[in-house]
């Protein structure tokens, strides 16, 4: 149907099966949800939005901030009518129960990138959707089960990025009319962009592969890459991933050394399961560095993973840096000494 098609048509096009319609609905809810959270932190102040510590802190001991606790009110409330089994909420301690026979669950980071929200930068709204079986308990199962997943990116647009397993489509919302309108379609990552987005603050917890990775990006054209690199760091997953299906380059939120920190700050069923198929349909990759993050599976709903995501060209780089040693360039004698970093 093509540019300017409504998300809503767009839905109505997949929706030709129980489990599709269940999808179709739970979507369609999400977005409806993601027009009210965009409308509350376009107001900001004004609608007592400042992104103050709510008093409360989540399941993985994040403080909560008011716009999340309000952004998860939001998404419940707009799945009242879906059909589904349960509900993992990165606000909720807790599974929320449904209907054990409804043919789907839904996993969601209802504000994604918190830290922004006094700051007036770019936040989101993460969602992934698996089959559900009943007697199977749900979120049992690989990510490489998801049948639908995708993000909101509150930013200068609010846009909807959705893969229904067939690809990448992206929707802004056209405010006026109230509706998602498809802007791109079947969108893939670029192949070779230099960019990377790390939070560099981190590097002394790093593991060597990761330090050799980005020490290779630093070197730029006097290094092993021979060409200079970029490098971003939103702080916002959402506005990351956007930007690397816009125009290439790698994020990496690798687990390091820091208490805690050991599978990274991402949780799995509700960052990276999702972002990991958004990107793979994209014709990118997504890796904890050793293995595919779409073949983990979670022993508990906040479980957290690493994830180094995008341009497949980096990411294998980034794999075989962790496989093999002695393919990073500090062990080649022309750049030993070229590392930036004191190791
Ligand atoms: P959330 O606000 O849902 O907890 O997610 C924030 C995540 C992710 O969006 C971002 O990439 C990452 O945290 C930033 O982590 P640091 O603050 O450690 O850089
Ligand atoms: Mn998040
Ligand atoms: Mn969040």
């Amino acid at each position: 149907m093509g540019q300017g098609q409504t998300l809503s048509a767009f839905l109505d096009s997949h929706a030709v099966d129980p489990q599709r319609k269940a999808v179709a609905a739970a979507v369609a809810a999400i977005a409806a949800g993601s027009i009210e959270i965009s409308e509350l932190i376009g107001q900001g102040a004004l609608a007592g939005i400042t992104g103050a510590a709510h008093g409360g802190s989540n399941a993985d001991g994040d403080v909560q901030k008011d716009l999340d606790v309000k952004a998860d009110e939001i998404i419940v409330a707009a799945l009242k009518d879906v059909p589904y089994a349960a509900l993992a909420s990165e606000e909720s301690d807790t599974l929320l129960d449904g209907d054990p026979s409804a043919p789907i669950s839904i996993a969601y980071d209802p504000l994604d990138g918190s830290s922004n929200i006094d700051t007036n930068m770019t936040v989101g709204t993460i969602f992934s959707i698996i089959p559900n079986q009943p007697g199977v308990k749900p979120f049992t199962a690989p990510g490489s089960c998801q049948i639908a997943a995708g993000f909101v990116v509150y930013g200068p647009q609010t846009s909807l990025v959705l893969t229904l397993g067939d690809g990448v489509d992206i929707f802004t919302l056209d405010r006026k009319a109230k509706v998602y309108r498809l802007i791109r379609e079947r969108v893939t990552v670029p192949a070779d962009t230099a960019e990377y987005a790390i939070n560099a603050s981190n590097h002394r917890h790093w593991e060597q592969p990761i330090r050799d990775f980005v020490d290779e990006c630093i070197a730029g054209s006097d290094g092993p890459r021979a060409k200079d690199f970029n490098m971003r760091w939103i702080g916002s997953l959402v506005a990351e991933v956007y930007r690397i299906l816009t125009r290439g380059g790698v994020f990496l939120y690798p687990g390091d050394n820091r208490p805690g920190y050991g599978n990274g700050r991402l949780r799995l069923l509700y960052e990276t399961h999702p972002m990991s198929f958004v990107m793979e349909q994209a014709g990118g990759a997504a890796s904890t560095g050793r293995e595919r993050v779409l073949d983990l599976t979670a022993k508990t709903i906040h479980q957290r993973s690493p994830l180094i995501m995008g341009s497949i060209d980096k990411v294998k780089r980034i794999e075989l840096l962790h496989t093999d040693p002695s393919a990073a360039s500090r062990s080649a004698p022309l750049f030993a000494r070229r590392g930036l970093f004191r190791v």
